[in-house]
């Protein structure tokens, strides 16, 4: 673990001075974690369906399927990458040796999670780190599947990211959850730019009301801002899609999901201008969280 901390200050520190950052001047790219307090509350539909329609903006996502080994991203995507993190964090592949490419989006498959990589020998920890920066120039934006709930990889991802999209139905047991996570993001980050996707919704009413509440208590209770990226609607269509393996905004584009789901993707991108320091630097951003989440 010492070591662990060691390797990450000095390449933290390298990025300081510009060594790790941005080296071939690339526009920084966005780290988007989406995550939920509750499981199967949509996370990965939207993700891969996010992504396809950031794609159709003419911008390059990569997805980074961090929940691997639960079968995800790859089940809605129909696509099963043959090797995975660990062949890079072994030294053996690059990045862009791992990444499959499905509907114009690259699919990254993870591995270990935030624990077993804390216990990773130095040597991996530094090829983990050093292949990173490449991934800074393949993609506008990098999504981030994290599973659900608040274990210790969830919240590495969650809140070494540059932006978080944090899932929920209007279900109480997922709004709760969804405040329970709200409330370790706040404890370790009050700053943290956590945006609100409420899916499964029967109608734009109900998905406002889910919004006010959240809003409400996270204003109240944790003085943070809760901010709204907007609703997706319920849709039979979507579990069709799923078994289907297809994304559903291929399979349905004029649906209300699809709707729903492009208007969210309009506001994320609109979001893209918020001029925050970790938006213009964020690799740097992204080591900084890291170290101060494991320290
Ligand atoms: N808007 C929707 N309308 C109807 N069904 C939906 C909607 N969104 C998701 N679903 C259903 O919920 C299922 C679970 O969605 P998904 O796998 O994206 O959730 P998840 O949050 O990634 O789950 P996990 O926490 O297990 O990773 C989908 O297979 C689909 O059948
Ligand atoms: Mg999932």
């Amino acid at each position: 673990m010492v070591d662990q901390a060691k390797v990450l200050r000095q390449l933290a520190k390298n990025t300081k001075k510009g060594v790790l950052h941005n080296t071939l001047n690339l526009p920084p790219c966005r780290i988007v974690a989406i995550t939920s307090g509750k499981g199967g509350v949509g996370k990965t539909n939207l993700t891969v369906n996010l992504a396809l329609a950031l794609k159709d903006y003419g911008k390059r996502v990569l997805i980074f399927d961090a929940d691997w080994g639960l079968a995800n991203v790859d089940v809605v995507m129909g696509v099963i990458p043959p090797l995975t993190l660990t062949h890079v964090v072994r030294g053996e592949k690059s990045f862009k040796d791992i990444i499959v490419y499905e509907h114009g989006i690259g699919l990254i498959a993870g591995s270990s999670g935030v624990e077993e990589f804390l216990n990773l020998p130095e040597w991996q920890l530094e090829n983990f780190l050093r292949e990173l920066q490449q991934l800074e120039g393949m993609g506008d934006f990098i999504f981030i599947d994290t599973g659900a709930g608040i274990s210790h990889q969830v919240l590495g991802f969650v809140l070494a990211a540059t932006d978080i999209i944090l899932v929920t139905t209007p279900e109480p047991s997922a709004i709760t959850d969804a405040y329970a996570l709200l409330k370790v993001i706040a404890s370790k980050n009050r700053e943290a730019r956590v945006r609100l996707v409420v899916n499964r919704a029967l109608n734009p009413g109900e998905a406002r009301q889910v919004l006010k509440k959240l809003k409400l208590v996270t204003k109240e209770f944790l003085s943070m801002e809760l901010l709204d990226l907007g609703y997706i609607v319920e849709d039979p269509r979507i579990s069709r899609a799923v078994k289907a393996q297809e994304p559903f905004l291929y399979v349905y584009p004029r649906s209300p999901a699809s709707l729903c789901l492009q208007k969210v993707a309009d506001r994320l991108l609109l979001a893209s201008g918020d001029d925050l320091p970790q938006h213009r630097d964020n690799l740097k951003g992204f080591f900084q969280r890291m170290l101060s989440l494991f320290h």
